[in-house]
């Protein structure tokens, strides 16, 4: 079954439906869904702040570290879009600034609704931009 994208705290919303067909990158996005999970988790309980931050710390850079897995793997097709792909990422990227700010003022309710942009985000970006993206499976050695 399909998750709804407007039902945006209902769990990890990672389905069949957001698979790109390589491992890595799918093993990749549902380690998204399972840290927003946590995050979400986390933001709600009382005296976690350490542990939230910590939380997004490891959110930025593994964000940072997917952007880079699947852009090598578009770097060498003659995908179209691979500019305009490399730059939803970009944008992305600085969007989890504006979690860390967020978190700065100590504001779960601010945070709550990041992390429901983001869930929205991925599931739109997954479905709509990854999986119509050529990725070169001839690059994959692991
Ligand atoms: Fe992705
Ligand atoms: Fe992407």
């Amino acid at each position: 079954m399909n998750a709804n994208i407007n039902n945006l705290f209902a769990g990890s919303l990672w389905d069949e439906s957001c698979l790109v067909g390589i491992d890595i990158l799918d093993q990749q996005h549902k380690n998204f869904f399972s840290m927003l999970d946590e995050l979400a988790y986390l933001n709600r309980l009382d005296n976690k702040r350490e542990e939230v931050l910590q939380l997004l710390n490891k959110f930025e850079e593994y964000t940072i570290y997917h952007f880079n897995t699947e852009e090598k793997y578009m770097d060498k097709t003659d995908y179209p879009d691979i500019e305009k792909h490399k730059n939803l990422h970009k944008l992305f990227t600085k969007r989890i600034e504006d979690f860390k700010i967020a978190y700065g003022y100590d504001n779960k309710v601010i945070l709550e609704e990041m992390i429901s942009y983001t869930r929205k985000w991925m599931l739109v970006h997954i479905r709509v931009v990854d999986i119509h993206t050529t990725f070169d499976k001839g690059l994959i050695t692991e």
